[in-house]
């Protein structure tokens, strides 16, 4: 990747690819390219491929897919399987057509089985089953690593994966329906205080312990492994330690001021038990999160409020 580089960047108006595209900027590349999901529809074959005939990338990071949290993936299984499916598909086999030279798949760690051994070392992929609240989304995140893995055997091409854990920051998602854990509790307990409500209701016990990464930090993992990783095994990038939902809970509480007490809606699913990924390797070239969680949260939540302030 050369300051002059034609790089796209698929999806590049949600959390991860905005988080790309300020990242490469602020490396000073000029060469960027994008388009909104208005401007290209990425399941339609015919478009993805004329997109890549006019406008030649040399990289390609794949950021765009139908994304959403434990409810929206129950509720939308078909939607979750074929529009990655889809996606992905068009935006790898048209990489490999039109000669792009490097190309970053994102995947996500609902890959790993649900009762995978922690942390989660890469070869860990299917040696178990998964996690059924998003195995459909989960299935398609697969299947875009093998296609990365299986070009590059068939064709030669140099297209990486990467595992993100958990990510969280600007441009994230705050609709309840289709939010993750993170952003969900910032949108709670923010209108909670408003409200000046008695409490919050969280979903599932409190007691999976999770991972998370703020954005920009993933970002820059992104930019460095375009740069200066070409293996088939795909590689993940966790933050490095992990805390329980329910101490999330009480961070973010206090981040945003919310006096009220929480309360534990045990009829919902938890998910896994843990999810800690073992990101040694991404480690070992060099890259560490600059971000602590409790510092993430308050950047992450001025963004919140800025997007309140928009609407
Ligand atoms: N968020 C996380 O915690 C997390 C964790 C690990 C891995 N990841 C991975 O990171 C990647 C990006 O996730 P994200 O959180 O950045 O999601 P996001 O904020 O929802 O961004 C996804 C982008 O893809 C676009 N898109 C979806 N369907 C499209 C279509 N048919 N045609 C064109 N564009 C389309 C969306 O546009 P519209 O919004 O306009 O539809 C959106 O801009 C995903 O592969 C995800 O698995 C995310």
């Amino acid at each position: 990747m050369h300051n002059y580089s034609r790089i796209y960047v698929a999806g590049h108006c949600g959390l991860v690819g905005s988080a790309i595209w300020r990242e490469l900027l602020r490396r000073g590349f000029t060469g960027l390219i994008g388009r909104t999901h208005a401007e290209l529809d990425l399941l339609d074959a015919d478009a993805v491929r004329k997109f890549y005939a006019e406008e030649k990338p040399d990289c390609v990071f794949i950021a765009a897919a139908k994304v959403g949290g434990i409810l929206a993936n129950d509720r939308n299984p078909a939607a979750f399987l074929f529009e990655n499916l889809q996606i992905q598909s068009h935006l790898i086999d048209g990489a490999y057509r039109s000669g792009v030279r490097k190309l970053l798949f994102l995947g996500s760690s609902c890959i790993y089985p649900k009762l995978a051994s922690q942390p989660i070392k890469e070869d860990a992929l299917l040696t178990g089953p998964l996690e059924p609240t998003n195995e459909w989304y989960a299935i398609a995140k697969i299947a875009g690593i093998k296609l990365c893995q299986a070009y590059r055997r068939q064709h030669g091409c140099d297209f990486i994966s990467v595992m993100p854990t958990n990510l969280y920051g600007p441009n994230d998602n705050y609709d309840l329906q289709s939010s993750h854990v993170l952003p969900a509790l910032i949108r709670k307990f923010h209108e909670a205080r408003m409200a000046h409500a008695p409490s919050v209701t969280c979903w599932g016990t409190g007691s999976p312990l999770r991972e998370f990464l703020y954005v920009d930090d993933l970002a820059r993992a992104c930019a460095l492994l375009m740069e200066t990783y070409s293996e088939e095994q795909f590689i993940n990038v966790g933050y490095g330690s992990d805390i329980s939902v329910r101490q999330l809970a009480e961070t973010v509480k206090t981040i945003i001021g919310f006096d009220g007490e929480i309360v534990w809606d045990k009829s919902k699913p938890d998910g896994a038990p843990r999810k800690m990924m073992d990101s040694s390797r991404m480690f070992a070239l060099g890259w560490k999160p600059q971000v602590d969680l409790t510092e993430g949260i308050r950047l992450a939540y001025n963004d919140f409020l800025a997007q309140c302030a928009t609407r």
